[in-house]
């Protein structure tokens, strides 16, 4: 469990209306009040992540931080935070990290996520799962009342034939409603994740139920490497909303 440090400020209810932005930024700032110096970190990928990069930068400069290591989640976090300044790494050097910040798409009664709408949710669930405690970010509008309610889960697949797994994935969540699609530029050309591969959208028109076995399933395909369901990785989630700033633990 994660307990709000004795110097966490806490957010008084404003008449002010805040942009989503804005909201994304107090969790994140949030969030980087338990980094501590040494600390190997996670870092996220995204608009609210960007935040928390943003800070970790700060605190550094700052000298409130030190010696603190960074494992970015994406090329796009690695670029932010190199050009930052951040001390950075990666799994095969530091295969357990203290720490990791990250934003989602949706989030679950359960505390269950959807990520990877922005691409990254591989190297996103390689460095969240390597690490000791994952710390959620977000504003309230990523709350959901089950997984796949607001939009895409997204599926990572070999470029392959990524249509024929594209159609399998689809087959395999007919009883949800389930419509696949790949995932394309505007152009009309697949989108490449920083691996190289495919991402190949599921968008369900009911709760597909039991999330373990829906994991199974996809992973049982051979053309998928890793989908966006981060079921139970959570140890908190920071959620920022017009109303404040709460903290949920698992
Ligand atoms: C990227 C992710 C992001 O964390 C997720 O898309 C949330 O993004 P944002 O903070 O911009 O709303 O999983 O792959």
């Amino acid at each position: 469990n994660l307990s709000t440090p004795s110097s966490a400020p806490s957010l008084s209810p404003s008449p002010v209306i805040l942009s989503q932005d804005e909201l994304k930024k107090i969790a994140a700032y949030k969030a980087v009040e338990f980094v501590q110096s040494g600390m190997v970190v996670g870092l996220g990928t995204g608009s609210t992540a960007k935040h928390a990069v943003d800070r970790i930068a700060d605190l550094l400069n700052q000298g409130k931080l030190k010696d603190i290591v960074g494992i970015p989640t994406s090329k796009q976090t690695h670029q932010q935070a190199s050009s930052l300044g951040i001390p950075l790494s990666d799994l095969d050097t530091h295969p357990t990290v203290d720490l990791a910040i990250d934003g989602a798409d949706e989030v679950d009664p359960d505390l269950n996520l959807v990520k990877g709408r922005g691409g990254s949710l591989l190297r996103e669930k390689m460095i969240e799962g390597a690490a000791r405690k994952f710390v959620v970010i977000v504003d309230e509008s990523k709350w959901v009342p089950y997984v796949g309610a607001s939009g895409a889960m997204p599926v990572e697949v070999v470029p392959f034939c990524s249509k024929y797994t594209q159609d399998c994935l689809q087959k395999i969540f007919e009883y949800a409603g389930c419509v696949a699609e790949l995932r394309t530029l505007s152009g009309g050309q697949p989108f490449l994740t920083d691996n190289g591969n495919h991402i190949v959208n599921l968008f369900f028109k009911s709760d597909v139920g039991d999330l373990r076995a829906a994991s199974d399933a996809i992973h049982r395909l051979p053309g998928v490497i890793e989908h966006g369901m981060f079921i139970g990785m959570a140890t908190a989630v920071i959620v920022a909303g017009e109303s404040g700033v709460t903290v949920k633990n698992k």
